[in-house]
């Protein structure tokens, strides 16, 4: 069932405790993609949810950097154009910015002009949702271009930090800590 190969990647996914610093217990996407049979769930998986979106999305975006590995594996499945949303001074050519807070400091996110077409149903997925900063950045650069995020997808959620309350979006996530 989808429960139990849900089951198998929470398995498959490695902690770190105090990575990267202490207090933090990191969890790594890499060691599914390291596990052929387990990535190969995940894939399937992130393929059939993106697929049961009503109505059907029209563009997957991919958050730097571990976004990068999923999202175009659902774009192609989809045969949907992938775009991506990168730090700043990154991508090649005109782009659009937008500038958000961190606990200390902000950080600007960037996509190319044009590569979201108006009111275009956009997928936003990345590896993990924690505080929510950076999916709500994506969110507010992709509608300041004109698109429409018709829902995100997250692999791993971290409960405790609530990051779901800060984007407006609907968020799907494959499995939670
Ligand atoms: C991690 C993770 C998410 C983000 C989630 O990325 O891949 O993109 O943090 O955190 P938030 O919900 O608190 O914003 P990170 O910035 O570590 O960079 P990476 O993807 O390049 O490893
Ligand atoms: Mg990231």
């Amino acid at each position: 069932s989808d429960q139990q190969k849900l089951e198998l990647i929470k398995e498959a996914v490695k902690s770190y405790p105090d990575f990267p610093v202490p207090g933090v217990n990191f969890k790594d996407l890499f060691s599914v993609l390291q596990n052929p049979p387990i990535f190969a769930i995940l894939n399937e998986i992130l393929v059939k949810t993106a697929k049961q979106i009503q109505p059907a999305v029209e563009c997957v975006v991919g958050l730097e950097s571990r976004g990068f590995l999923l999202a175009p594996l659902i774009a192609l499945e989809l045969q949907i154009p992938f775009v991506p949303i990168r730090k700043k001074g990154k991508l090649p050519g005109k782009v659009k910015s937008h500038k958000y807070a961190l606990e200390y400091g902000q950080d600007i996110v960037e996509i190319q002009e044009g590569a979201i077409k108006p009111n275009e149903k956009v997928l936003i997925v990345d590896d993990l949702l924690a505080t929510g900063g950076t999916l709500n950045a994506a969110c507010q650069l992709i509608s300041q271009v004109g698109g429409n995020v018709a829902s995100c997808l997250i692999v791993i959620e971290l409960l405790d930090l609530k990051g779901r309350d800060k984007v407006s979006s609907p968020i799907s996530s494959l499995i939670q800590y």
